[in-house]
C-alpha cells in the first residue's frame, strides 16, 4: 500500500471511531478547537452541525478555563493572524453579545485587546480571539474572513436571550446597507 493510501485508511478509521475530524483531538470534553478556517456564519453552522455552538466567554473564570485549554493543547494563537471565531458578534445597534448565550459582552478595556474594538472600515463586526501582548483578548473582525473557531458544549445552564436567526446582516455588502438604512 501506497503511504497516501495508508493515510486515507486510517483517517476514514479514526472517522468510524468517532473522532471529530473538524477538530484539533484535546482530552478536553468542554472546549473544541476546529482545524479548519471558515467566516463566522459557516462556524456558527459547523458547531451547529456537531450539536455544539461557538463559545462565548462570560466571565474571568470561564476565560481562564477557555485559556488553561489552548495552553494545555499548544493551541494559544501564534500571531495576530491565527484568531479563532467566537460567538460575538456586533449588533447594527452597536452592542456587542455573545449569540450563543444571548449575554452582553463586556465593555471595552475588559477582554479587548488594546485600541479594540475599532470597527475598521465599519464592517468589524465579529469578535475573533487573539493573543497579543502576552494577553488573550477580543478583536473585531472582518466577519467574512476565514478563521479557525472555537465551539463550546451547548450552555443549557446559561438562560438563552432573544436570537436573531437571520445574520445576513453581517456579510459585506449588507452590513453596508444596514448602515446606510441606520442612518436615514
Ligand atoms: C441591540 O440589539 C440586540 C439584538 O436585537 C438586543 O439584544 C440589544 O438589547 C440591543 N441593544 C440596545 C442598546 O438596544
Ligand atoms: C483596527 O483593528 C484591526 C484588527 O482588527 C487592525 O488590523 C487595524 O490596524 C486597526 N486599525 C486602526 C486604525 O487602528
Ligand atoms: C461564507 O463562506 C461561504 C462559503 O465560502 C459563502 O458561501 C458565504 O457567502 C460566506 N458568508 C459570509 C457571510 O461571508
Amino acid at each position: 500500500m501506497s503511504a497516501k493510501l495508508i493515510l486515507s485508511v486510517t483517517l476514514a478509521v479514526s472517522c468510524i471511531l468517532g473522532c471529530w475530524c473538524e477538530f484539533v483531538p484535546t482530552s478536553d470534553k468542554t472546549y473544541y478547537a476546529s482545524t479548519e478556517a471558515l467566516n463566522w456564519t459557516d462556524a456558527k453552522n459547523a458547531c451547529a452541525s456537531q450539536g455544539l455552538e461557538l463559545v462565548s466567554i462570560l466571565n474571568e473564570n470561564e476565560k481562564s478555563q477557555l485559556e488553561s485549554f489552548l495552553r494545555s493543547n499548544k493551541l494559544v494563537p501564534s500571531d495576530k493572524w491565527s484568531g479563532y471565531w467566537t460567538s460575538g458578534i456586533r449588533y447594527p445597534n452597536g452592542t456587542f453579545i455573545w449569540v450563543s448565550t444571548g449575554t452582553q459582552v463586556g465593555e471595552r478595556g475588559h477582554s479587548w485587546l488594546l485600541g479594540e474594538p475599532n470597527h475598521s472600515s465599519s464592517r468589524e463586526n465579529c469578535i475573533e480571539l487573539k493573543y497579543f501582548l502576552r494577553h488573550i483578548g477580543w478583536n473585531d473582525y472582518f466577519c467574512d474572513e476565514a478563521r479557525r473557531y472555537l465551539c463550546q458544549v451547548s450552555r443549557k445552564e446559561v438562560q438563552h436571550g432573544q436570537e436573531l436567526d437571520d445574520y445576513s446582516f453581517l456579510s459585506k455588502e449588507d452590513s453596508i446597507k444596514t448602515i446606510l438604512r441606520l442612518s436615514y
